[in-house]
C-alpha cells in the first residue's frame, strides 16, 4: 500500500489505480483505527477493484473546547492496519494541504445538521460536510463507505452529495455500514481509548439501556416516558450527563413523539469521565 501526502502524488497514484477502468471505493477516516474502520475497508473491497482510505484529523469539525489536540494520531500503526485489510492507497494530507492559506469555502447542510449532535456541537457538521466534499472531489471514488455509528453524519453526507450533484452515479453509492460493537455491546469508537478501565466497564450501560428502551417502545410504551427512563438508566450506570436522547425518523432525523409506520432510530450522546460517547440503534416501525 502506498501512502501519499500531496495532491500531485494522489493524482498520479489514482491514475495508476484507475488504469484499465478499475473502480475505486473511498473510506474516509480520522485515523486511530479500530475494527469498525477495518470492517468498512473490507466492505469497500467487496464493492470495488481498489480501496483508497484517507486519514485526516479535520480541524474544521472540532469546536474550540473539543479534543483536536488530544485526538490520537498514529499514522504508521494505522497504515499497517489498512495495508493488512487490503487497502491499496492511503491519502494522508496535512492541514496546510487540505486548507491552504486563504482557504475560504464552507459547506453547510441545513435541516439534517441542526438537531442532535449539530445542536450540541455547533459548526461540527459544516466541518464534516466541507472536508468530505473535498475528499470526494480529490479522490473521485465510485463508491464511499461510512459507519452508521455516526448516523447523523451519514445523513448529512448523503444530503450534501445529492444536493451538490457529486460525481457518484447515485447517492446510493454512499454506503452506511452497521456499527461494530465490543463483546459487551459498546459501540467501537476511537474515543473509547480515553476511558479509564472503570469507565470503560461502566460504559456498557449505554447500549444496555438503549436496548431496553427500544424493547419498551416497540412493545407500545409511551415514547417521552421511555426516553426519560433511558436517561435515568444511563445516569445510574455511571454517565455524568446526557446531551440528548431522542427517537427520530430514520431518514429525516425529525424527532418523534410516537412510533409510526416508518423506520425510526434511537440516538443518544452522553458523557462519562469527560468523554463524550454517541450511539444509535434502529427501532422497528409499528405495522
Ligand atoms: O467519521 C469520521 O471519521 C470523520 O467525521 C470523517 C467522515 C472522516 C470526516 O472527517
Amino acid at each position: 500500500m502506498q501512502t501519499v501526502k500531496s495532491l500531485q502524488m494522489l493524482r498520479t497514484a489514482l491514475a495508476q489505480l484507475r488504469a484499465d477502468g478499475a473502480t475505486i471505493a473511498l473510506v474516509p477516516t480520522m485515523g486511530a483505527l479500530h475494527e469498525g474502520h477495518l470492517t468498512l475497508v473490507r466492505r469497500a473491497r467487496e464493492s470495488a477493484d481498489h480501496v483508497v482510505a484517507s486519514i485526516f484529523v479535520n480541524p474544521k469539525q472540532f469546536g474550540a473546547n473539543e479534543d483536536l489536540d488530544a485526538y490520537p494520531r498514529q499514522l504508521a500503526e494505522d497504515a499497517a492496519m489498512l495495508a493488512a485489510a487490503g487497502c491499496a492507497l492511503l491519502w494522508a494530507p496535512d492541514a496546510e494541504t487540505m486548507y491552504p492559506q486563504g482557504y475560504a469555502t464552507n459547506i453547510s447542510v441545513a435541516g439534517v445538521s441542526d438537531g442532535l449532535c449539530g445542536a450540541a456541537r455547533p459548526g461540527h457538521f459544516d466541518g464534516v460536510a466541507t472536508v468530505v466534499c473535498k475528499l470526494f472531489n480529490q479522490v473521485q471514488p465510485d463508491t464511499a463507505f461510512f459507519g452508521e455509528k455516526d448516523f447523523q453524519q451519514l445523513a448529512v453526507i448523503r444530503t450534501m452529495a445529492r444536493d451538490l450533484d457529486l460525481a457518484f452515479p447515485h447517492v446510493s453509492a454512499i454506503t452506511g455500514v452497521p456499527t461494530v460493537r465490543e463483546a459487551d455491546g459498546l459501540a467501537m469508537s476511537s474515543r473509547n481509548r480515553y476511558l479509564s478501565p472503570a469507565d470503560r466497564t461502566a460504559a456498557a450501560a449505554l447500549p444496555r439501556a438503549m436496548k431496553a428502551a427500544i424493547a419498551a417502545i416497540e412493545g407500545g410504551a409511551d415514547v417521552p416516558g421511555t426516553l426519560a427512563q433511558l436517561q435515568t438508566d444511563v445516569l445510574a450506570g455511571g454517565f455524568s450527563n446526557i446531551d440528548y436522547a431522542e427517537l427520530a425518523d430514520a431518514r429525516s432525523l425529525a424527532p418523534l413523539k410516537q412510533l409510526n409506520q416508518a423506520p425510526a432510530r434511537l440516538l443518544i450522546a452522553a458523557r462519562i469521565g469527560g468523554t463524550r460517547l454517541i450511539d444509535n440503534m434502529g427501532v422497528n416501525p409499528r405495522i
